[in-house]
């Protein structure tokens, strides 16, 4: 059966569009990376000078773990991504923006780390870059895994992993955290490759506090209880898709659910008290996908937009 997360989330979507910055000016000669000899961490220099990331690394499978706080609104997490490698080089470099790197290591196929240390990254806070250095070269053709600590506070605002309240009847303000990733803002809750070229699979898990639900682009698959209080929600792998759409909220909302006639499930959920205005939503997001079924043979999967 195949679930479809539709979320109606009753906010202030604000959608900045060109809000955007990137520094377009002068970009220096594309100077390629590739092979560099293991010297000092302290002598490295950015291996990478253009806004696009370079080609040879390619993202296959992101594993997410996200603890989000939202009592002290800050979020960490960390992100093993399986790599292809297709150019000998020392460098992984990928997006990142505004996260506390604590902690990168490179794995083989064995998940034998390649380094002894913790590896030198490298930042360019211009083009949201971060360069991560490998003292033994990643060989073309094999494949690793790219495993990365962080930490960040929510964004302010309405892009990237970002927190909302919302007030009750009777007054009490609630906090929710959700994300909106177009069209580049998914490195502000991970390191990635954030370009839409660079599709994976997805694997996310998220640390919550039993009184709050997470959601995200796939259903859980479990939730196991992790110490200290807390749950973690396991989801199923995604199919392959850009960065842009991956998704998640951690909220107190409750959700209604009904069947397509085909047996899809579809869910919305909302604030508590805004439960009952959901019935009519409901029923359209039922209608509408039963019209989808009937002109496509599959049942139709799509991410939940938040
Ligand atoms: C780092 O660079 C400085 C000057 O640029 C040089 O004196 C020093 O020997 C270099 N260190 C290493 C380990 O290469
Ligand atoms: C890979 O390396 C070869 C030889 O150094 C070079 O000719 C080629 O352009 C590189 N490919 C990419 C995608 O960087
Ligand atoms: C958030 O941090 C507070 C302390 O600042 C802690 O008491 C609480 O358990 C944390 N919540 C989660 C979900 O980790
Ligand atoms: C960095 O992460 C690796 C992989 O989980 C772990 O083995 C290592 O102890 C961590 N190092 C630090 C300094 O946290
Ligand atoms: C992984 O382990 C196998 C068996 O121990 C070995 O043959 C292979 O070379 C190893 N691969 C890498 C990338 O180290
Ligand atoms: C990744 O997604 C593709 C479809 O886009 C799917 O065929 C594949 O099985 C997925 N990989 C994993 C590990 O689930």
């Amino acid at each position: 059966m195949v679930f479809v997360g539709l979320l109606v989330l009753s906010l202030f979507h604000l959608s900045l569009v060109g809000s955007h910055q990137s520094s377009q000016h002068a970009s220096s000669p594309p100077q390629p990376a590739g092979e560099q000899p293991p010297e000092g961490s302290d002598n490295l220099s950015f291996p990478w000078s253009r806004l696009r990331l370079p080609r040879y690394i390619i993202p296959l499978h992101y594993h997410l773990h996200l603890h989000p706080n939202l009592t002290s609104l800050s979020f960490t997490g960390s992100v093993q991504i399986q790599i292809d490698v297709q150019n000998n080089t020392n460098w992984v470099v990928l997006h990142s923006k505004g996260l506390k790197i604590s902690n990168a290591t490179i794995l083989d196929q064995n998940l034998t780390h390649l380094s002894d240390q913790v590896l030198p990254v490298l930042h360019h806070p211009s083009h949201e870059q971060i360069g991560i250095f490998s003292p033994r070269v990643l060989s073309s053709g094999q494949k690793y895994f790219l495993y990365i600590e962080f930490a960040a506070d929510f964004a302010e605002g309405f892009h990237g992993f970002y927190k909302s309240t919302y007030r009750t009847s009777t007054g009490e303000t609630r906090t929710l955290a959700s994300t909106h990733f177009e069209p580049t803002s998914a490195r502000m809750a991970f390191p990635c490759f954030d370009e839409p070229s660079f599709k994976a699979n997805y694997s996310v898990r998220i640390k919550r506090n039993p009184e709050y639900i997470s959601l995200s682009n796939m259903p859980i698959v479990k939730t196991v209880e992790v110490g200290d209080g807390l749950l973690e929600d396991q989801f199923d792998v995604s199919v392959k898709m850009s960065t842009y759409l991956v998704a998640f909220v951690i909220c107190d909302f409750k959700s209604v659910t009904a069947a397509t006639s085909s047996g899809v499930q579809v869910s919305i959920y909302a604030s508590p008290e805004k439960l009952q205005q959901t019935s009519y939503a409901l029923e359209v997001a039922v209608k509408m996908l039963d019209f989808y079924e009937d002109i496509s043979t599959s049942a139709i999967l799509f991410p939940s937009k938040i």
